[in-house]
């Protein structure tokens, strides 16, 4: 076998080992180095409730938005996958996922709940960043604040003219980071300047049918402080981890569909054994605080 593919099998074999430890929570301690990074498989509340208190950076997560349908109809029959992605598309995604279907009243109850239990779980000073799209918007801006969180504002993030177009109509081009911190957040934060809007289309080569492009989050992560645990209750296919990883935070995700588990927790294993065993791609990333290649 030639070293390149001994090196390929053994990341596999080192990514489902880390599998099967991953994806039963036997623990709920908070990571604290990448290496020791994890997807859990449980229902997110509850999970929340047993990580401890004050001990991660920030939460950065994409919840379920329950708003793809416009009447109670859609969000009640039609699976998860089926209000997001076109027809032609769906058969590439087999497994739905879970939690979309709240009218709007119920899921600001929700997000308010869990918005409030991450509070505990992160330090005085660490900071939420939670992705939405324009319906749930202004829901989120009162739940977040109604949890306890200092509401810091909002950043686009712009999916690029390759959104869908109907014509008569603007593009839904924009989805959105809402962001908050836990009481003050200090000037000499160990974080850089990050953009006010970021532009990145999303990628076709998805598992899950929201999956959120690793370089955004990339970004999105730089507003925690360098190398304090990042926190995100709704890891889907796990692109938070990875992203979270890249940028050398520990990471602790939780997702209660198996599938996406799985899938999250050997792309998180994966990308941290390519870390140990190539350790300039940490370098490369430690460079790299300008908006990545591709981003403007
Ligand atoms: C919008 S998706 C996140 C996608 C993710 N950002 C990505 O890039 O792959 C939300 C995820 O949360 C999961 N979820 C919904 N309700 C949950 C709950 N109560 N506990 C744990 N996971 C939940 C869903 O199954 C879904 O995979």
């Amino acid at each position: 076998m030639a070293t390149d593919e001994w090196s390929d099998a053994l990341v596999r074999v080192l990514a489902e080992a880390r599998r099967a430890v991953a994806v039963a929570p036997s623990s709920f301690d908070m990571p604290t180095t990448v290496a020791d990074s994890r997807i859990d498989c449980a229902e997110s509340l509850d999970w929340l409730d047993r990580l401890p208190g004050g001990s991660a950076g920030g939460i950065v997560t994409d919840p379920p938005y329950s708003s793809g349908g416009a009447f109670r109809g859609d969000r009640a029959n039609s699976n998860a996958t089926s209000k997001y992605i076109g027809r032609e598309q769906r058969k590439n995604y087999q497994t739905d996922f879970a939690g979309d279907s709240r009218d709007q009243r119920a899921w600001g109850y929700w997000i308010e709940l869990m918005l409030r239990k991450a509070l505990r779980v992160v330090e005085p000073g660490g900071v939420a960043c939670v992705f939405v799209d324009w319906r749930q918007i202004a829901t989120l801006t009162d739940a977040i604040q109604a949890a306890g969180w200092i509401l810091r504002g909002i950043v686009p993030w712009d999916k690029t003219e390759g959104s869908r177009p109907v014509l008569g109509r603007f593009r839904s081009q924009c989805e959105y980071i809402v962001w908050a911190s836990k009481g003050r957040m200090g000037l000499d934060r160990n974080a850089p300047v990050l953009p006010g809007c970021i532009r990145a289309s999303v990628s076709r080569d998805k598992e899950h049918p929201t999956q959120k492009p690793v370089d955004v989050l990339r970004i999105v992560s730089r507003i925690v402080e360098a190398g304090k645990p990042i926190v995100d209750p709704f890891a889907g296919s796990g692109s938070h981890g990875v992203a979270a990883v890249l940028e050398g935070h520990p990471f602790v995700g939780c997702e209660c569909v198996p599938h996406y588990a799985t899938f999250g927790a050997i792309w998180l294993g994966e990308t941290i054994n390519r870390i140990q065993s190539n350790p300039t791609l940490f370098e490369d990333v430690e460079a790299t605080q300008e908006p990545l290649a591709g981003l403007q």
